[in-house]
């Protein structure tokens, strides 16, 4: 399919601080949760230890040593005619715990300099304030997003950031990938759930004070600098029936409720009554406070930021459903039509144009795909090519789908940042060997590695995606 895409598209890359910086006590940082994550396989969970356990490696130490290379990557970034690169900040090198009152300068000073040098080279900074971490003090002291205070100590956070970021920063997102609290609740809001605790009710409760912390910055953003741009970020697992038996429809569409919930809070500005029934049926009491609804209503988003790696099945059939697929952080049934990644997740670059049109449809607020990737095993060639063809491959079909949405399909979509453009630490497994990049970073899964950036065949490609916009694909 020809075309290309609107003029100022969005294309870049997309990270996050804990999985690129390292820079584990440099400039003042203080313990974040994303520092206590032990190492991980497929095979095997990541650990969150209590605390810092000496002799134990921890991958987010270190990761790619963007904190010190920033300016070589970012040089490489722009070779490939990044219009923006999409990263967080980490929010423990801003409060080193948290609840200080006064920010830590010196970690300013490391984003100033961080967006300095995107913006020399005409990138635009696409920010995620809360990229799975937290200060870790705001685990131990306060019950991380269980409790209420973190409204104001994520507040405190953003004012910070907005003030001193307002000429630089233009595009942001308050938590990324929202709905994960209902999947994996310490990576994305430093819950540890209890035995006998009522794990549904905790969960919920803490996500209404992220929807209220969201709601809130958004207002206090926009009265900032009304110019910037504010939106939420979802996971989106598309779920299909299995059949076109009506309760497997029924079952998918009840699926795709449990993540729409967060979407339709952030975009509406109040809870759906799918959910209000839910909460009744399963008698799941969410604390408020007078005033929370007016807060969600002034607060909503600007657009809809989202990842899609995968799609799942839902099935009535028990065989046939359950969790035989999945990625990171959700799992499904499996789809005998799809093929999948040697991490397991199902490859489904038509699932791309379905959810573009699903989003579109329910929002009418502009989309933007904040990730997307192929994580695989990659082999550096003796003469120090890598040739990453079946990652060509997967963009070059996600893209091609994505053009479909926007050219047939009139979705209004800001940009395209494909997940980990740097090779980085997996979220998931907390791996280095599952990659998703354009450049290529030497280091293995124990940390050893002389951290060379190497350019895949896929850097070449990109750039010339980058340079049609989007039309020479081959
Ligand atoms: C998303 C996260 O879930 O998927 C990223 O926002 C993560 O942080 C990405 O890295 C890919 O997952 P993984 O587990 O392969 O790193």
């Amino acid at each position: 399919m020809t075309g290309k895409f609107p003029e100022g598209f969005l294309w870049g890359g997309a990270v996050a601080a804990n999985q690129i910086e390292g820079g584990f006590g440099f400039g003042g940082k203080g313990i974040s949760t994303a520092d206590v994550a032990t190492a991980g396989a497929v095979d095997k969970k990541r650990e969150y230890t209590d605390g810092i356990v000496e002799g134990i490696y921890y991958p987010s130490h270190e990761a790619i040593d963007f904190y010190h290379r920033y300016k070589e990557d970012i040089k490489l970034l722009s070779e490939m005619g990044f219009k923006c690169f999409r990263t967080s900040i980490a929010w423990s090198r801003i409060f080193p715990k948290g609840d200080e009152a006064v920010p830590n300068e010196e970690g300013l000073q490391f984003y100033d300099a961080v967006f300095d040098e995107c913006l020399k080279y005409n990138i635009e900074p696409v920010v995620t304030i809360s990229h799975y971490e937290m200060p870790y003090h705001l685990v131990t002291q306060y019950g991380a997003w269980r409790n209420r205070k973190l409204i104001a100590f994520y507040i405190n956070f953003c004012k910070v950031i907005f003030e001193r970021y307002q000429n630089k920063v233009k595009y942001w997102m308050t938590f990324n990938e929202i709905n994960v609290i209902a999947y994996q609740s310490f990576i994305a809001a430093g819950i540890k759930l209890e035995t006998g605790e009522r794990k549904e009710e905790v969960i919920y409760q803490a996500a209404h004070h992220q929807f209220i912390a969201s709601a809130k910055a958004v207002a206090l953003g926009h009265e900032i600098n009304p110019d910037f741009k504010i939106g939420c970020m979802l996971l989106y697992p598309l779920t299909y029936p299995m059949t076109c038996n009506p309760e497997d429809v029924l079952l998918a569409n009840e699926a795709m409720n449990k993540n729409y919930y967060f979407s339709d809070v952030q975009v509406r500005g109040a809870y759906p009554n799918f959910m209000k029934k839910y909460f009744e049926r399963n008698n799941i009491n969410i604390t408020m406070e007078a005033g929370d609804a007016e807060i969600l209503k002034q607060g909503t988003v600007d657009y809809v930021g989202f990842s899609y790696y995968m799609s799942l099945v839902a099935s009535s059939d028990k065989e046939k459903g359950g969790d035989a697929a999945g990625g990171n952080m959700v799992r499904g049934g499996a789809n005998p039509y799809l093929e999948t990644s040697e991490w397991g997740w199902q490859i489904d670059s038509v699932g791309l144009r379905i959810a573009l049109n699903n989003l579109y449809d329910r929002y009418q607020i502009p989309l933007f795909i904040v990730e997307n990737g192929l994580g695989a095993i990659d082999k550096v060639e003796e003469d120090g090519s890598i040739q990453d063809d079946y990652r060509i491959e997967y963009l070059r079909h996600h893209i091609m789908e994505m053009k479909k949405a926007v050219i047939i399909d009139g979705v209004e979509l800001m940009g395209y940042t494909p997940w980990g453009c740097i090779d980085l630490i997996s979220a998931g497994t907390g791996e280095m060997k599952k990659r998703y990049g354009f450049v290529y970073v030497d280091k293995d899964n124990a940390g050893n590695g002389s951290l060379k950036r190497y350019k895949k065949k896929s850097f070449h490609w990109y750039q010339k995606v980058i340079a049609s916009n989007g039309e020479d694909l081959e």
